[in-house]
């Protein structure tokens, strides 16, 4: 509501207080990765969503004889191999099952046989299961290696802690509407010096170039194009939100907190989670349809819809699954309130 809110008023792109704005929050958004310009890393907000935001890294970042390698456990995954392929740069990509995160060892054995890779880039939370990939441990194979490191961490970023310069991330991208709870508008790259500063003139596309971006920003703090002042507004109030909430420590406890009443609650009525526990992240989780004959995902869907509340379908390739994410305002008060929904309508259903 307060995040809406501060979307009522209008400001000119290039009233000083909206630079000031736009200022304050790439310094927080560092923060919040533990790194700042000091320490040698840069923000740069681009508009779009968080495919923008990815697209914008992976086809600013790679030089023409440039080589990534794309590790694979889900939806986004694969679309970041899409990327490449659109953007035609040579790309590896090492998949995994959707239950299964990419191998650190493989990783490594791969960058040992493969010294043509520059670039190497994972999901954080692949929000197609809700699995967390070990960023950190991938960080220190691919810093032994000499690559630059990738992380899409659009929707881990504000919930879970990272460290950029301890996981040896280059770069990181996420987005205005996930875990910092802002709406859609833009996306942003958290960027080590290094990594930007190659960036310069590899662009393959004029409105995402990360490092013409970067310098419109730096120059006179203006967007090169029409930015989403509204988003910015919006986005200035959720991260003093996120802040008066405890930071990123006190957001992941919330949001696990949610997780553990969600998980509970389901397993209790008989419902079991795609994943095991401990590769479960606590973000978004994927629970199993329930073999009944009487279970039908679209009705059960129909009828906790009328109750007021939207759950996601599966996006798995090989099971029948559906999602319920905790990203966004919500209390563990809510998380009770759907899950009587739930009882209330698998008893409806009879499964
Ligand atoms: C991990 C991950 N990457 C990329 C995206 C794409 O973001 P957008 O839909 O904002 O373009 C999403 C969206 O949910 C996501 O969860």
């Amino acid at each position: 509501m307060t995040v809406k809110q501060a979307m009522l008023r209008d400001l000119g792109s290039r009233d000083f207080e909206f630079i000031n704005l736009v200022k304050e929050i790439r310094n927080q958004l560092l923060e919040l990765g533990n790194v700042s310009q000091a320490k040698g890393y840069e923000c740069v907000i681009m508009q779009g969503s968080g495919t923008f935001g990815m697209e914008s890294m992976i086809s600013s970042a790679l030089a023409k004889d440039g080589h990534l390698l794309v590790l694979v456990n889900g939806a986004y995954g694969e679309r970041i191999s899409k990327m490449a392929k659109v953007q035609g740069i040579r790309y590896d990509a090492l998949t995994y099952d959707e239950d299964q995160a990419p191998s650190v060892q493989e990783l490594d054995e791969f960058l040992a046989k493969n010294p043509s890779v520059t670039h190497v880039v994972v999901v954080h939370c692949e929000t197609t299961t809700g699995i967390f990939n070990p960023i950190k441990e991938y960080g220190t194979v691919i810093k032994k290696h000499g690559k630059r490191y990738m992380v899409d961490a659009m929707s881990s970023f504000g919930a879970v802690p990272v460290d950029l310069a301890e996981c040896h991330i280059d770069f990181l991208v996420s987005s205005s509407n996930k875990c910092i709870e802002g709406v859609p508008g833009f996306s942003f790259t958290l960027v080590s010096q290094g990594g930007l500063k190659e960036c310069e003139g590899r662009a393959r596309s004029l409105s995402l170039d990360l490092y013409a971006q970067w310098k419109g920003l730096e120059n006179n703090g203006q967007f090169r194009f029409t930015p989403p002042t509204h988003s910015l507004l919006a986005y200035h109030q959720a991260i003093k939100e996120l802040y008066e909430e405890g930071g990123v420590e006190g957001r992941s406890a919330r949001y696990q907190h949610n997780y553990q009443t969600l998980v509970g609650g389901m397993r209790k009525m008989g419902f079991t989670e795609y994943l095991p526990a401990e590769k479960q992240g606590y973000i978004i989780t994927t629970f199993n349809h329930p073999e009944h004959k009487n279970f039908d995902f679209n009705a059960f869907y129909e009828k906790l819809n009328e109750r007021g509340f939207a759950i996601y379908p599966g996006k798995l390739t090989k099971a029948d699954c559906f999602r319920i994410g905790n990203i966004g305002r919500i209390s563990t008060e809510d998380v009770k309130a759907l899950l009587a929904a739930i009882a209330e309508v698998k008893a409806e259903m009879d499964f």
